[in-house]
């Protein structure tokens, strides 16, 4: 018995080493590889790996493939993966202007006399609003396992390879050994790009003759979503973190304590203020117009942050912004410029919107000679016409619209023509009842729908055809109708007689070749990708996934019904009419037929590998409390493989639940509700069956 006892104690002690060994090679791996930048000699690097393949030696049990001992090179790649985060990314209300502030300021107040009172005099903690792009740091035991972006608030995509590049994220936190970490941690901030790189990166865009950043953010945006890791590192993003989602229980027990305790971690925070009453903020605002200039990064806005926890949970959110924090925004950029033609655009399901064409100005950085005007209603209400002194307005990441019409002096043009026919195919144009939108009835004669529809399918994140833009198809929609060329739907995309390309301008061979090696690698997309591809109203990349991974195939989800639908997370009942609708439709039905005969039919099973009759298949499985075999982000992933969804939070969708060590809320949330409730052992028995096991 003691013997065992040593010897299970040495097993640890070893398998602990070793553990620290990967640790340690990977992030060689990764300095070398992808920031082009290693801190010990290959010699070094070689000692360590040999000590490594020694102790694994030693222990006797199974290597995993994902071990420095069995990988060359880079790590493997997870980039894009969707991740879910623990808990949900809340976002910001807006307010604008003082009012707005003094109204915020008084709804908390009024709560808080109600329920809570002798707490009336609480502090809000202000924080410059940074104009980046949010994201997720999960980390496990002090180590950063996980990245991901924002998404949709709960869902984000795998960005940690492009993380690790920021040198203000730690890979692994050290500070506060003595006090209580959680073992799970979710860091949040917002990753940026200060003023000085992003000058830099444009003056090297313009020297290679590549496209310029219009402004931080998007630069920001576009070096965060680079497949290739190397390229991120070389743009020098820089994070601030500003919460955190789970895990936030044991850091303290207010805003400003916990960003003392993220900086004590190693985390870069931004200096911060606090007030206590109203006035006192909006003479600050007043005061930041100016000090904003300064600042070494752009920011937007100030964010108002009630700093004592328990008011804050007191508060709660709504419309998935906390009641509790507000973001004061600085007003945007106006422009003056005139309108020189209305024009109406044809979108991809029909709806027709007037775009006002103006004299080129600079506004928020970016060149802008278009901007919306929404709707004829928006239209009519700002009594916008040709030869008018207009205010362009851009805010961020928003499409350039116009605000108003400077005050008319003297003669007018006419008011903008509303056209009945629509513009592209002549087709009768159509307004719902209660719709602002008015819509060409055309369907499938429309050119412009189809180019549109084209686009959305070909596009990144649907079945990412590299190398047919938007030109390539314009030309292509617009062939004769005898042409080999001639695209008329979607599926026409794989039926293109590419030899008929050849001898057209700026159609080299190898450019031939590359362009119908897309086109068919695109068959392997996913099933997501292809269900997003197809461009069902309603139905994005995220719902796209949901459906994917709840339904497995296009057959499945063809021969479901509204009711089935809406099991799936995500899916209302406006989503499943609409998914419904479109498997209704006759044509859709044909353009379906023809892609499955040209062999673009992805479905699930064969993307994932589910062993057949898996007893989880298809289960939504939620994991709480501390696992003892697996971290929990490789039973995450194992059950990703299996086609599993593992979720954060436990509800009436549940299947499973999972109780580790120390389960808590979850484990008491899934006995209300009557949730199975198995333990580590029969996860692990699910992760290693195989299809003649004994269920
Ligand atoms: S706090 C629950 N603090 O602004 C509160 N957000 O418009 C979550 N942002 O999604 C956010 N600077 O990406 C917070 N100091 C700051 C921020 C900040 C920038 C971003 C963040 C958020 C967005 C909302």
């Amino acid at each position: 018995m003691q013997t065992n006892q040593r010897d299970n104690r040495l097993a640890e002690q070893l398998r602990n080493q070793i553990q620290q060994l990967r640790d340690e090679l990977q992030a060689h791996n990764y300095r070398y590889y992808i920031l082009d930048a290693p801190i010990i000699t290959d010699a070094e690097y070689d000692q360590h790996l040999r000590q490594l393949e020694k102790l694994e030696t030693e222990l006797g049990e199974p290597v995993p493939s994902s071990s420095p001992t069995q990988t060359v090179g880079a790590p493997i790649s997870h980039v894009f993966e969707p991740r879910e985060h623990l808990r949900p990314l809340l976002s910001l209300a807006n307010a604008f202007g003082d009012d707005e502030v003094r109204d915020f300021d008084r709804r908390l107040r009024d709560l808080i006399d109600q329920n809570m009172t002798g707490r009336d005099n609480f502090q809000y903690v202000v924080e410059p609003k940074i104009d980046g792009l949010a994201v997720n740091l999960r980390y496990e035991n002090r180590v950063l396992t996980i990245a991901a972006t924002r998404g949709d608030g709960r869902v984000g995509e795998d960005v940690t390879d492009n993380i690790r590049t920021i040198a203000d994220i730690p890979w692994r936190f050290e500070g506060d050994e003595a006090g209580d970490v959680p073992e799970l941690l979710e860091v949040r901030g917002e990753v940026y790009m200060s003023k000085a790189s992003f000058e830099a990166l444009n003056k090297r865009q313009e020297r290679q003759g590549e496209k310029l950043f219009a402004n931080p953010r998007n630069a920001a945006a576009g070096s965060l979503r680079q497949l290739d890791a190397r390229v991120t590192a070389k743009r020098q993003l820089s994070f601030f973190a500003y919460g955190v989602g789970e895990g936030t229980a044991s850091l303290g027990n207010s805003h400003s304590a916990l960003m003392q305790k993220l900086k004590s971690f190693g985390f870069a925070i931004q200096a911060y203020e606090v007030f206590s009453d109203v006035d006192a903020l909006l003479a600050n605002y007043q005061s930041w117009q100016q000090r904003r200039q300064v600042l070494p990064y752009e920011i937007d806005g100030l964010v108002y942050k009630l700093d004592d926890f328990d008011l804050q949970q007191h508060m709660g959110e709504v419309a998935r912004s906390p009641r509790w924090a507000v973001a004061h925004k600085f007003p945007a950029e106006e422009v003056v410029t005139t309108v020189e033609k209305i024009i109406w655009q044809v979108g991809r399901t029909g709806v027709v919107t007037p775009v006002a064409e103006m004299k080129p100005v600079k506004v928020a950085g970016v060149i802008v000679s278009r901007a919306t005007l929404h709707n004829i209603q928006e239209l009519q209400r700002k009594d916008v016409r040709i030869g008018d002194a207009v205010v362009v307005r851009r805010a961020g990441d928003v499409i350039p619209e116009v605000a108003r019409v400077v005050e008319p002096a003297g003669e007018r043009g006419e008011p903008a023509m509303i056209p009945e026919l629509c513009p592209v195919c002549g087709s009768h144009i159509e307004q719902a009842e209660g719709e602002a939108a008015i819509r060409c009835s055309g369907g499938l004669v429309c050119s412009a729908q189809l180019k549109e529809r084209l686009k959305h399918f070909v596009s990144r994140g649907a079945m990412d055809i590299e190398g047919m833009g938007d030109k390539l198809i314009e030309m292509l929609v617009d062939e004769p109708l005898d042409s080999p060329l001639k695209l008329k739907s979607v599926a026409d995309i794989f039926r293109i007689d590419f030899d008929a390309l050849a001898g057209r301008e700026g159609f080299a061979e190898k450019k031939i070749k590359n362009l119908q090696r897309a086109v068919e690698k695109s068959k392997k997309q996913p099933l997501a990708k292809f269900l997003f591809a197809l461009g069902i109203r309603h139905v994005g990349a995220v719902t796209a996934i949901s459906l994917s991974e709840y339904f497995h195939s296009m057959e499945a989800i063809r021969d479901t019904d509204i009711e089935a639908l809406q099991e799936v997370e995500d899916v209302g009942p406006e989503v499943a009419a609409s998914v419904s609708a479109f498997f209704e439709e006759a044509h859709n039905m044909e353009v379906l037929a023809a892609l499955k005969q040209a062999g673009v039919w992805p479905d699930l099973a064969k993307v994932k590998d589910i062993p057949e009759g898996h007893p989880l298949a298809g289960k939504s499985v939620v994991l709480t409390g501390s696992l003892e075999k697996v971290s929990r982000s490789d039973a995450q992933a194992a059950l990703r493989k299996l086609g599993v969804k593992p979720t954060g939070s436990v509800s009436k969708k549940t299947d499973v639940l999972v109780a580790g060590e120390n389960a808590g809320s979850k484990l008491k949330k899934a006995q209300e509700l009557g949730v199975e409730v198995v333990d580590e052992a029969q996860l692990m028995t699910w992760l290693n069956w195989h299809a003649e096991d004994d269920v």
